[in-house]
C-alpha cells in the first residue's frame, strides 16, 4: 500500500513538473515524501518557471533589438528628407507632440495685442519665420519647401485653435528633430508674445503686410 502510494506520488510529481499549476498545493504531492523534500521540489519547480519567464523577458527584446540593429547596420533605414513619414509614424508623432506641448505650455493669455504689438510681431515674423512657414501670397523659401516634416501653414485650424500659451511654448522651445527652432535664446519673452500676436493675426493679413513680408527676399531665398 505504501509502495503504491509512492508510485502515485511520483506520478503526481511528473504531472506537476509539466503542469506546474497542479503543484500549487504541496499536499498534492502526497505525504509519503518527507515534508522538506516536498518543499524543495516545489521551490525548484517555481524557480524554474520564474527563470523561464525572465529568460523570455530578456530574449524577446534582445531579438527585436538585434533585428533593429541589422536594419540600421545594413543602411536600410532611409534618412532622406524626401522620404515622408508613413501614416503610423505621423499619427504617433502628432499624438506625442500635442500631449507634450499641452503639458508644458504656460496657462497664460497673450498680454500683447495692440496694432503696434502686431506690427513688431510682423517684423520678427519676417526675420525668423516666413522663410519656413510663408503667409498668404508670401511663399516659403527653397529650404522651407524642402523641410521634412513640412512647416505647416500657420493659418490652419489646428494652429488657430492652439491656446496662446501653447503657441508661446512652441516658439520659445522649438520642436526637436524637426526644423522648428527654439527662439528663447535669441528673443525676450515679450518679443515672443508679440510674434504670437502676429501669428493670431495671420488669417487677416492685409495686402500691405504681405508686401512688407515679401520685400527684399525674392532673389535671396527663392527661385524665380
Ligand atoms: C527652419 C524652419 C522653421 C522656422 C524658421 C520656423 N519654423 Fe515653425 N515649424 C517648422 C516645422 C518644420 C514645423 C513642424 C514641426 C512638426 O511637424 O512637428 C513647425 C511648426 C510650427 C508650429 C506648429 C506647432 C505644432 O503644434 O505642430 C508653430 C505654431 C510654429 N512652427 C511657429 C513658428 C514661428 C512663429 C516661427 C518664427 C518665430 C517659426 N515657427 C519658425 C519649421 C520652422
Amino acid at each position: 500500500m505504501r509502495r503504491k502510494s509512492y508510485h502515485y506520488d511520483r506520478r503526481a510529481l511528473f504531472i506537476s513538473r509539466h503542469h506546474h499549476r497542479q503543484i500549487a498545493n504541496p499536499d498534492q504531492v502526497g505525504d509519503s515524501l518527507p515534508r522538506l523534500r516536498q518543499i524543495a521540489v516545489l521551490l525548484r519547480e517555481r524557480s524554474r518557471s520564474a527563470w523561464k519567464v525572465m529568460a523570455g523577458m530578456l530574449i524577446g527584446p534582445a531579438i527585436v533589438a538585434g533585428a533593429l540593429g541589422i536594419v540600421l547596420w545594413t543602411g536600410s533605414y532611409d534618412v532622406a528628407a524626401t522620404n515622408m513619414a508613413g501614416q503610423l509614424e505621423a499619427r504617433v508623432a502628432a499624438f506625442a507632440l500635442n500631449h507634450a506641448i499641452h503639458r508644458r505650455a504656460p496657462d497664460q493669455t497673450n498680454p500683447f495685442s495692440s496694432p503696434e504689438d502686431i506690427r513688431d510681431g510682423l517684423v520678427s515674423y519676417k526675420r525668423n519665420c516666413v522663410d519656413c512657414h510663408g503667409a498668404r501670397n508670401v511663399p516659403e523659401s527653397n529650404f522651407g519647401k524642402g523641410l521634412n516634416p513640412p512647416a505647416p501653414d500657420l493659418t490652419l485650424s489646428f494652429v488657430r485653435t492652439m491656446p496662446d500659451g501653447e503657441l508661446y511654448w512652441v516658439v520659445s522651445n522649438g520642436i526637436r528633430m524637426t526644423g522648428m527652432p527654439a527662439f528663447s535664446s535669441t528673443h525676450t519673452s515679450n518679443e515672443i508674445w508679440k510674434i504670437v500676436a502676429f501669428v493670431r493675426h495671420l488669417p487677416e493679413i492685409t495686402a500691405d503686410e504681405q508686401q512688407v513680408l515679401n520685400a527684399g527676399r525674392d532673389e535671396k531665398t527663392t527661385h524665380p
